[in-house]
């Protein structure tokens, strides 16, 4: 799942998601207090855009260059708020200690030797600061002759939270039902969730 293969997946679709914020974005982020924000993987930009309304200065990360036009023409009101980035999270570690949360939503997190992808991205909360991962429930991904890629190449929330240390606090790791409706062409009725703070 390259840049390429995922400019293709949105030029093939006027819209690829509902353009609402993610459920569960929405049920844990209301209580912090604004800062500075990762949307991991922002897509069309409903997170980063529904963040920085709600005044966090944020950093919206994708590989595709599509989904950031569409996003930053979605975000044109916070335009001063949001800074749409095309890198590779997979290969460049964004700043280390840099943020009060790093959203990751749905973001697809091939497993590396040593976790280095992973680690660039827990390094990035600062101390004090939030980890949000939203996956769909891994027991609801179709089988790997479906999906064409095989689920458990992938970090999920479960993988997460075993590579947290001592400096984390675990404050959410559950399976619940979704808030919204899955996305188009697919069944997923439930979110797997982590949500952890960076202690120091
Ligand atoms: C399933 S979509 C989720 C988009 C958004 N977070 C949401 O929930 O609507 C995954 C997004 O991650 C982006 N992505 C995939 N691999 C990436 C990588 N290595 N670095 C940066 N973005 C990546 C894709 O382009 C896509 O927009």
């Amino acid at each position: 799942m390259d840049a390429q293969y995922w400019d293709e997946k949105y030029a093939g679709r006027d819209r690829l998601f509902s353009g609402a914020p993610n459920g569960v974005l929405v049920t844990e982020a209301a209580d912090l207090p604004p800062g500075q924000a990762l949307d991991v993987g922002c897509g069309e930009g409903a997170d980063a855009v529904w963040l920085a309304r709600r005044g966090w200065l944020v950093t919206a990360v994708d590989i595709s260059r599509t989904a950031l036009q569409r996003a930053a023409a979605a975000g044109a009101d916070v335009a001063d708020r949001v800074a749409w980035r095309r890198a590779d999270l997979t290969a460049v570690p964004p700043p280390a200690g840099a943020f009060d949360l790093v959203s990751v939503q749905y973001f697809p997190l091939p497993r590396r030797p040593a976790d280095t992808a992973l680690r660039g991205l827990l390094a990035a909360v600062a101390p004090g600061g939030t980890l949000l991962v939203a996956s769909h429930d891994p027991a609801e991904l179709p089988p790997r002759h479906e999906l064409g890629i095989d689920p458990n190449d992938y970090y999920q929330p479960a993988d997460i939270a075993g590579v947290l240390g001592e400096e984390w606090r675990v404050l959410v790791e559950e399976t619940r039902p979704r808030t919204a409706p899955a996305p188009a062409g697919t069944r997923h009725t439930r979110d797997t969730v982590l949500r952890a703070r960076r202690l120091r």
